[in-house]
């Protein structure tokens, strides 16, 4: 049965986020590799990040993001017909994270699946459930972006380890009217860059031995340069494709959530969308890169600050390994 044709829209009804207690901040890492507090801030923009305990893993921490979106949205469990989870680490390859978070939660009516699209799972998350919900497939979505980036993440490499935190947040979505909740969405992905953000070691490729773990192939490997120029691209583009797709332009905007990965990336964006630092959320310096699990964190945080309102034009913009990118514009 599909919905009534008025509901062609979808909107985000609740929104909820989840840090691990604990912190590691700048001086810790100087501690561990070559660095400097200084450094981590100048290049980065980042002071602390959250690590997840050793016994959770990311369906623990969706589930805490999971539950505050649901009180949020007012909806229960069992009213969840699909849940999209956004993550490239999974607590195990099978069964997905969303099947274990589905379990967990015991929404029982619903359908569940992992997304890998790396920092950009959630803007995929979001837009998959925006079309299935505007096509009267499914009434009530929930969105994940978790990430326990510790778990890959080399502690000897100071171009990487210093960048990554762990954290989840979570969206629910609802039917609405078309010209309400998301007005635009934007995905794109270009495989030829893989080599700039990839784990080689684990899949089926380069199953893991003694030998490739004694090499780090069980680590992210990163090309921080290239990542950094192609990010600035990708992210206007994004912006501006749902900005042009909505007849709106980036003045409309009442808030920017960009992906957190680095301080002056998110400078970049802002100055080319010509906006005003106080319509830029920013948490990089207390999360860190959190991949998938940035940008609802971020919202969630502006939200409960008081500075997001209903009624706010947000553009939520992507980017990461893959490569992958994308954009969410909505009337929240
Ligand atoms: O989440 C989506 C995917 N990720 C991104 O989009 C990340 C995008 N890239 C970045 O954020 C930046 O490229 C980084 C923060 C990763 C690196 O900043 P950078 O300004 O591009 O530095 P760099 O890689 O060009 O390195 C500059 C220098 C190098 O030393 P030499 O070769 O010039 O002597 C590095 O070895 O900085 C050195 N360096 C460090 N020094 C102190 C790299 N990491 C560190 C460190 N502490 N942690």
């Amino acid at each position: 049965m599909t919905l009534k044709s008025e509901y062609t829209g979808a909107k985000i009804v609740g929104i909820g986020y989840y840090l691990p207690e604990r912190v590691l901040t700048n001086l810790d890492f100087e501690k561990m590799v070559d660095t400097t507090d200084e450094w981590i801030i100048t290049r980065t923009g980042i002071r602390e990040r959250h690590i997840a305990a050793e016994d959770q893993a990311a369906s623990d921490l969706a589930f805490e993001a999971s539950r505050m979106a649901l009180e949020d949205a007012n909806v229960e469990p069992e009213e969840l017909d699909l849940i999209i989870v956004g993550t490239v680490t999974p607590d195990m390859f099978v069964p997905s994270a969303a099947c274990t978070l589905q379990d967990r939660l015991g929404a029982v009516k619903s359908a569940a699946f992992d997304i890998n699209a790396a920092c950009s799972g959630f803007i995929y998350g979001l837009s998959v459930a925006h079309s299935m919900i505007s096509h009267g497939k499914n009434k009530t979505v929930l969105v994940v972006g978790v990430e326990i980036l510790s778990r890959i993440t080399d502690y000897e490499d100071r171009a990487t380890c210093v960048l990554f935190g762990d954290a989840a947040g979570a969206a629910v979505l609802k039917p609405c009217p078309a010209d309400e909740g998301i007005l635009s969405t934007f995905m794109r992905s270009d495989g030829s860059y893989a080599d700039l953000l990839y784990m080689p070691g684990g899949g089926s490729r380069r199953p893991l031995n003694e030998e490739r773990l004694k090499n780090g192939e069980q680590f992210l490997k990163m090309q921080g340069n290239g990542l950094f120029k192609n990010a600035v691209r990708a992210m206007l583009e994004a912006s501006n494709h749902v900005l042009i797709e909505a007849g709106m332009e980036s003045k409309d905007i009442d808030f920017l959530i960009p992906h957190q990965a680095n301080i002056r990336i998110i400078e970049g964006v802002r100055q080319r969308l010509h906006l005003p630092e106080e319509k830029v959320v920013v948490n990089i310096d207390h999360v860190g890169n959190t991949s998938t699990a940035s940008i609802p964190v971020a919202f969630a945080e502006a939200k409960e600050r008081g500075d997001i309102k209903k009624g706010d034009t947000i553009l939520m913009v992507g980017f990461g390994g893959g490569l992958t990118w994308g954009a969410v514009l909505i009337k929240y």
